[in-house]
C-alpha cells in the first residue's frame, strides 16, 4: 500500500506555482508518511520517494534553478536542511525498527517448540537382569562383600577339581558341557568356578558376591538355556556355621523380593564342594496358601548351598582345622522369573524390545 502511494507521490509534478508553496506541502507530507512507517521496507520507500533521484526533494531542486538569486539564497538551505531532516529521520527509524524486527524473529525462534516434531525414539533401559544383579550387589556390599569377576573362559581346574568335581565325575562329561579348542579350557558351567580364585593368596576373613554369564551344552526349553546368568556368594573366617549362611540368605532374599516377613527352609542337597550341602528355599512371596507360582506348595527353590568342603579350602590354600566358610549359589534369570512373572528363560537374551522394554 505505502510503497504504491510514494510511487505514484514522486510521479506528480507539484501544481504549486510557487516553491514556498510546494515546500510547505512537502513538509506536511514528510510528516504523514514518517509518523505511516511501520517496516524497514516502509523507510525505503519514503526515502525514495522523498531523497532519490525523482523524489520530492529533486523536483524542489529543480524548481529552485528557476528562482532569482536573492530567493535561492533563502531556499536553497532550506530544502537541504529539510533533506537532511528527513535523512536523520529515516536513519533513526531504521534502526529502531530494525531492531524490532530483529527481537520479534528471536521472540518468534524462542517460542518454537524443538520437541514438538522429534521422531518417536527408542530409549535404553537397564536389562532386568542387571538390575537384579545390581540389587543383589547393594544388599551384599552393605554386608561388607567384595564384589569380583571371573573369566568366562575358564580352566578345568577352576571350574572342576578344586571345587572337589574329581575327573570321573558325570558333571565333566564332554556332552554337558562347551570345551574350548584349546586343551583344558571350557566356558564354565557356574560361578562357583571364582572361588579357588578369590581364595588364593589370601587370609580370611574373605567374603565375595560374584555373578556372571555360565554356559551349559543343554537343549533349550521355558526353563533351560544354554546361556544364563549365575551369582556365587562366599564368606570364610573363623566359627562360620549353617546359621550364618542362614541368616544371611535370609536377609537378602528378603531384600530381594522386598518382602521382610519372607521366610526360608532347608532340605539335604548334594553339590561335592559343600558339606553338609543344602537347598534353600523362600517362602513363596506372592501368597500364603499356595499359587501357581510356588506350585501351590508355598515354597520356591532358589539357592544351593552348603558349608565349604575342606578339600575345597585346602585347593585354596586355606587351612580347614582353622577356617571354615559358607557358599551358595543362584539363578539370576530364576530370581527375575519369578519376582517379574516371566514365563521363558529365553527371553532374557532373546533382544525382544517388547519384552525388555517393560522393565
Ligand atoms: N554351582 C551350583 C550350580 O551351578 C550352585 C551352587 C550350589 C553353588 C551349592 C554353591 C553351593 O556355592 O554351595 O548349580
Amino acid at each position: 500500500m505505502l510503497k504504491a502511494y510514494y510511487n505514484a507521490l514522486t510521479k506528480i509534478k507539484s501544481p504549486m506555482k510557487n516553491l514556498a508553496q510546494h515546500l510547505e506541502t512537502i513538509v506536511q507530507e514528510k510528516t504523514t508518511a514518517i509518523k505511516a512507517i511501520q517496516s524497514c521496507q516502509d523507510v525505503e520507500n519514503v526515502r525514495i520517494a522523498f531523497c532519490g533521484r525523482k523524489g520530492h526533494i529533486a523536483h524542489l531542486m529543480e524548481q529552485l534553478k528557476d528562482l532569482p538569486i536573492d530567493e535561492k539564497k533563502i531556499y536553497g538551505p532550506r530544502i537541504n536542511q529539510l533533506k537532511t531532516d528527513i535523512q536523520q529521520e529515516l536513519d533513526a527509524l531504521l534502526h529502531t525498527i530494525s531492531q524490532e524486527e530483529i527481537a520479534k524473529k528471536n521472540a518468534q525462534q524462542k517460542n518454537f517448540d524443538v520437541t514438538a516434531y522429534r521422531l518417536k525414539e527408542l530409549k535404553g533401559t537397564t536389562h532386568i537382569y542387571t538390575q537384579i544383579i545390581e540389587d543383589l550387589e547393594n544388599v551384599f556390599i552393605s554386608m561388607g562383600y567384595d564384589i569380583i569377576d571371573g573369566p568366562e573362559a575358564e580352566n578345568e581346574y577352576n571350574n572342576f577339581e578344586a571345587l572337589n568335581i574329581p575327573a570321573h565325575h558325570p558333571a565333566r562329561e564332554e556332552e554337558d558341557s562347551f570345551y574350548l579348542k584349546m586343551p583344558g579350557m571350557l566356558l564354565r558351567t557356574q560361578t562357583s568356578s571364582v572361588q579357588a580364585r578369590a581364595m588364593k593368596g589370601k587370609t580370611p576373613p574373605i567374603a565375595f558376591f560374584s555373578p556372571g554369564r555360565v554356559y551349559r551344552k543343554e537343549a533349550t526349553d521355558q526353563t533351560h538355556d544354554f546361556l544364563f546368568t549365575q551369582a556365587e556368594g562366599l564368606l570364610i573366617n573363623k566359627d562360620v556355621s549353617v546359621s550364618n549362611l542362614l541368616a544371611t540368605a535370609r536377609t537378602f532374599l528378603q531384600k530381594i523380593f522386598e518382602k521382610d516377613d519372607l521366610n526360608i527352609r532347608v532340605r539335604p542337597g548334594y553339590f561335592p564342594f559343600v558339606e553338609p550341602g543344602l537347598e534353600i528355599d523362600a517362602s513363596c512371596p506372592f501368597c500364603t496358601q499356595g499359587c501357581s507360582v510356588c506350585k501351590r506348595t508355598g515354597w520356591i527353590e532358589l539357592l544351593g548351598s552348603g558349608l565349604i568342603h575342606p578339600n575345597v579350602l585346602k585347593e585354596g590354600g586355606i587351612d580347614p582345622t582353622i577356617y571354615s566358610g559358607f557358599a551358595f549359589g543362584m539363578g539370576i534369570e530364576r530370581i527375575a522369573m519369578i519376582k517379574y512373572g516371566i514365563n521363558d528363560i529365553r527371553l532374557f537374551h532373546s533382544s525382544k524390545i517388547n519384552f525388555l522394554d517393560q522393565f
